[in-house]
């Protein structure tokens, strides 16, 4: 399997429509504390939704309109990364991010992030990645921050979820800042 070493024992490979029910019971773990904010874990219900999800992205990554990798911490997968939107030819895409609670606290979110921003603004020429977060969602803004981020506004009540209408923050980073940060935004913490 083609996999990124995040250290720690942690790896960032694809995360595929064959791996459906290593991603349920993953989904299962992790289904109150990532519910919080997002909506995946009600994508990802039972096993016919949970490979429908993850062929949507298998069909996005075959258009070039999106892209999604899991985070495996000693050979259990335990998260990911994604790209919701991913537009080659306005430069602009859309990272996320999720964890199961047992893996959090240990930066691997925010090292996989690293590396698919890298990939998205040196190998695909992004301008511009944006984070939209609830502004509730302090651990996701924090991720936000350590990738160097800035916030640019807030959409207000904008997102209705759970029956509640959430302000949805808008950050996000440029080229050029990509490139100045330390080590071009792959090494700090
Ligand atoms: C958002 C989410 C992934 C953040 O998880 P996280 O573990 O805080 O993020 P990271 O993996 O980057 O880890 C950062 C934490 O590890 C710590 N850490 C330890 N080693 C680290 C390292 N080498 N580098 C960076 N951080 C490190 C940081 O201090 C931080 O902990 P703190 O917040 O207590 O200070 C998680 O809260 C989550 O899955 N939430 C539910 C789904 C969700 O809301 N997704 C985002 C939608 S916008």
């Amino acid at each position: 399997m083609f996999a990124i070493s995040l250290g720690d024992g942690a790896e960032l490979r694809p995360l595929e429509p064959w791996q459906a029910e290593e991603f349920l019971a993953h989904m299962d773990r992790g289904r109150e504390y990532i519910g919080r904010y997002v909506g995946l874990p009600d994508a990802a219900a039972d096993l016919d939704s949970a490979r429908s999800w993850l062929q949507s992205y298998a069909d996005k990554a075959a258009a070039d309109t999106g892209r999604l990798y899991g985070i495996w911490l000693d050979g259990l997968l335990v998260g990911g990364v994604l790209f919701r939107v991913f537009n080659a030819s306005a430069g602009t895409c859309e990272a996320g991010c999720w964890l199961e609670p047992a893996a959090a606290g240990r930066g691997l979110v925010t090292r996989a992030t690293r590396v698919i921003i890298d990939w998205a603004v040196r190998e695909r020429g992004m301008h511009r990645v944006e984070w939209h977060v609830s502004s509730q969602n302090t651990p996701s803004i924090n991720v936000a921050k350590r990738l160097g981020m800035s916030r640019d506004g807030v959409l207000r009540e904008d997102f209705l979820y759970r029956g509640v209408r959430q302000d949805t923050e808008i950050w996000s980073v440029l080229a050029p800042e990509w490139r100045s940060l330390p080590a071009g935004g792959a090494g700090t913490s």
